[in-house]
């Protein structure tokens, strides 16, 4: 009988979710054993421990403007807190979880929640980094180590991955994305989500993962962060939109609305993108929680006092409040006198309840305490691997006619190393690390003696800011962020002097420069300039003007403007913030012991006010097809979609990245030149395949990503000029040629039309398969009536 009626409520699942655009539904969460558990619980609950399981602080440290300053050991006694941030450490979240468990009326058990954004203990290269490996696997890897890592510390949810498309290297947050591109980011959301979850939330090693910001964060208006977004539906859906289903797909446990108001409606507080989008047509049965204070700034948005944005944010479906502390003290009033239906807190609570009993949190809710971490060799090779993957060799020229410069000959005399993140841990770590130590980064400096010895030179050349800046920030720190060295460092020309000297001094000068991770990338660091800031600029021209050879390794985890480097500097690679292998990453790159297989999640401009620029232009009536790079000569040259003082293409376009090794493609063929509609659009099935051969024609093994990117040539509403639709990344010894399939159906083909409708229509669409987006090799796809 009992497995009958399990039968019978699996059906109503499944018809359920075939009601819903995709599979989106996490099954655990759906599951009725879980769900009986929930509304057994949820019976026995009073409003206050209602609303509690909705109210969540940060009881460690703060990583916003704080709203409270509470006795937390009575208020979980009390019920009062559902979930807590920022608490790390078994002792610590096993001091509030043993209140919870045995002081609080009902036993219900404290989820924790982090930021855990490129790795926890063991600090891997940012995301953006890892998005530039176009590797799959190695995301899920680093999610995966996290979690084992989280988990052990006790939290149970991780605030990641952070997947929204960034398109403005203004905007600091990009070096938490995936980048530019809706199906590079949806491929990796997909395996962030897999790493930390494992499918199975009930693992002990499993963590919830908390896909954000929802939505459409990274379109905030002049890259300035927290700004409103104003897009239309179209560009929401067809671009912005995608990476997040793609995780909600995966199965994420939650969601975080993000700070932005997109068309004027705060996402905190609306039910189009909370309700309508995330539940209704996808499915999400998780819960959603605010993103700090967001529901008590949408008094600041001037959408209502206090209690009104508290019933806006709970009924628009965000179930959490993260240190707003509005909930807590805005809602029992209204549902008491019945402005809000009792049954939509209910709605919350069971969806936060449910993520809890999928963890295990109520059978095992106490971590046990482990030793203290240190990175073990095994934890340090993975970093290490990851951050080989994540190198993008932007430039290597032949040096007065020789060879290309890299990799560095193993004959040189004498090496410098000059620049101010040569030998800075805190800032190669890179952004936003809560747990990462610096005292584990291995610097480019430590790496680089241990292999040269007596033959490295070095000099710092210059700070990361400029010495009022670093004089007027010493000593400053706020969470996430810290000032860097605390004593005085040599600055000024004196200091550009020494350096030009050791480049002199030596056969090749290497250049670490970048930006100040921690003051200028992440959250609230927007810039106005992309260029290197303090004197770095100033000491790359001295060194170049040696005339030595030079190698600039920029260490940004953002696109800055490399224009005037691109043009005096050899070789440039783009190492970002690599974490604490950073300086054998380097290393293994430089000297070849790694060939550099990175491809450009992102376009790097040639000048900032090309932003927001992307390669997935869509069409205009008067393209600019003549020579750009220099003033018009006349109306054809000029009345045309163009920058007077700018080329429009970028310095290093989307999918860029060179290797020690040459590969060829063939003319690539598809299995059905021409297809009729209704074979694309009745199954979601590939349709067709596209075929390729490509070929290791250097002297080293390489790994290539070869990419396809696809046009629609004829469409009722202008598709892209180009738009990513396969990948794959293979390894080739030298003379070996590997045959690369992409497969192509509905899923690549559709486009959302003027009526929001996904479609695909009679067209013929270009395809070109190639190593960048610049690829050339083409072939093309009629869809027939
Ligand atoms: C604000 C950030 O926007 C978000 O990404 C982060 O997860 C929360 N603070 C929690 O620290």
């Amino acid at each position: 009988m009992i497995k009958l009626r399990i039968l019978a409520v699996s059906v109503v699942l499944l018809l359920a979710s075939a009601a819903i655009d995709g599979s989106a539904q996490n099954a655990q969460l759906a599951s009725p054993g879980i769900d009986a558990r929930v509304e057994s619980l949820l019976k026995q609950m009073t409003l206050e421990e209602k609303i509690g399981q909705t109210v969540q602080y940060s009881a460690g440290f703060a990583t916003g403007p704080s709203a409270s300053n509470l006795t937390y050991d009575e208020l979980v006694a009390k019920g009062s807190i559902g979930s807590m941030l920022n608490v790390v450490g078994a002792e610590r979240t096993n001091h509030f979880q043993h209140i919870a468990m045995e002081k609080s009326r009902l036993h219900i058990p404290i989820i924790f929640g982090l930021d855990v954004i490129h790795g926890h203990r063991t600090t891997f290269p940012v995301p953006l980094a890892i998005a530039s490996t176009w590797d799959t696997a190695a995301a899920e890897t680093v999610a995966r180590v996290s979690a084992e890592e989280a988990r052990a510390d006790g939290i149970d949810w991780v605030f990641s991955p952070m997947v929204d498309i960034s398109r403005d290297a203004r905007w600091g947050r990009i070096i938490e994305s995936n980048g530019e591109d809706p199906f590079l980011s949806s491929a990796l959301a997909r395996a962030w989500v897999k790493g930390y979850q494992q499918s199975d939330l009930s693992k002990p090693d499993s963590v919830a993962a908390c896909v954000k910001h929802f939505a459409a964060y990274g379109a905030v208006i002049a890259g300035r962060d927290y700004n409103a977004v104003d897009m239309s539906e179209l560009t929401l859906r067809q671009v912005y939109l995608k990476p997040y289903h793609a995780a909600v797909e995966a199965g994420v446990a939650t969601v975080m609305t993000s700070f932005n108001s997109l068309n004027g409606v705060p996402t905190t507080a609306d039910p189009f993108l909370q309700t309508q989008i995330l539940r209704k047509e996808w499915g999400f049965n998780g819960f959603v929680v605010s993103d700090w204070g967001a529901v008590g700034e949408l008094k600041n948005h001037a959408i209502g006092d206090g209690p009104t944005v508290a019933r806006k944010a709970l009924e628009a479906g965000t179930d959490m409040d993260m240190e707003g502390n509005l909930y807590a003290t805005d809602l029992a009033g209204q549902i008491r006198s019945g402005k809000i239906p009792e049954s939509v807190i209910d709605e919350a609570v069971r969806r936060i309840l449910r993520v809890k009993f999928a963890l295990g949190l109520f059978d095992h809710p106490f971590t046990a305490v482990s030793p203290a971490y240190t990175p073990t060799p095994e934890r340090r090779a993975i970093a290490r691997k990851v951050a080989d993957e994540t190198m993008v060799l932007l430039k290597n020229d032949p040096v007065s006619g020789s060879a290309a410069l890299l990799p560095l000959s193993p004959s040189l005399k004498t090496v410098a190393l000059i620049g101010p993140m040569a030998d800075d841990a805190l800032n190669l770590q890179g952004a936003w690390t809560v747990t990462g130590d610096p005292k584990n980064v291995i610097t480019l400096k430590a790496a680089l003696s241990k292999r040269l010895g007596d033959k490295l030179l070095y000099a710092r050349g210059c700070g990361l800011l400029s010495p009022e800046d670093s004089a007027a920030l010493r000593g400053v720190t706020f969470t996430g962020t810290t000032s860097g060295p605390s004593a005085p460092v040599l600055d000024g020309q004196q200091a550009i002097a020494q350096a030009v000297e050791a480049a002199r001094k030596a056969d090749v000068a290497i250049l670490a420069l970048g930006e100040p991770t921690n003051w200028m990338e992440g959250e609230a660091a927007s810039r106005t300039t992309l260029g290197f800031t303090g004197a770095q600029q100033q000491l790359l021209e001295a060194v170049v003007a040696t005339g030595k050879p030079i190698v600039l390794v920029v260490l940004a985890a953002r696109p800055l403007e490399l224009k005037w480097a691109a043009k005096h500097v050899p070789a440039i690679l783009q190492a970002w913030s690599p974490g604490i292998e950073a300086g054998p990453a380097v290393e293994d790159v430089l000297f070849g012991d790694v060939n550099p297989s990175g491809k450009l999640p992102l376009s790097f401009p040639r000048a900032v006010g090309q932003e927001p620029l992307y390669y997935a232009q869509n069409p205009n009536g008067r393209p600019a097809n003549g020579d750009l790079s220099r003033m018009p000569h006349n109306a054809q040259e000029k009345m045309v979609s163009r920058y007077m003082d700018e080329e429009n293409s970028a310095l290093f376009p989307f999918g860029w990245g060179l290797s020690y090794t040459r590969f060829s493609y063939s003319q690539p063929t598809i299995d059905h030149a021409e297809i009729p509609m209704h074979e694309v659009t009745q199954n979601h099935q590939p349709v067709v395949t596209v075929s390729v051969d490509v070929k290791n024609i250097g002297s080293l093994a390489g790994t290539e990503v070869a990419q396809l990117y696809i046009r629609n040539t004829s469409a009722s509403v202008e598709q892209p000029l180009r738009e990513l639709k396969g990948f794959s990344r293979i390894t080739l010894a030298p003379g070996e040629t590997k045959h690369v399939t992409f497969p192509l159906g509905f899923d690549e083909l559709n486009f959302y039309n003027a009526g929001l409708k996904k479609t695909v229509e009679p067209t013929t669409y270009d395809i070109w398969v190639g190593g960048s987006s610049l690829a050339t090799a083409a072939t093309t796809l009629k869809i027939i009536e």
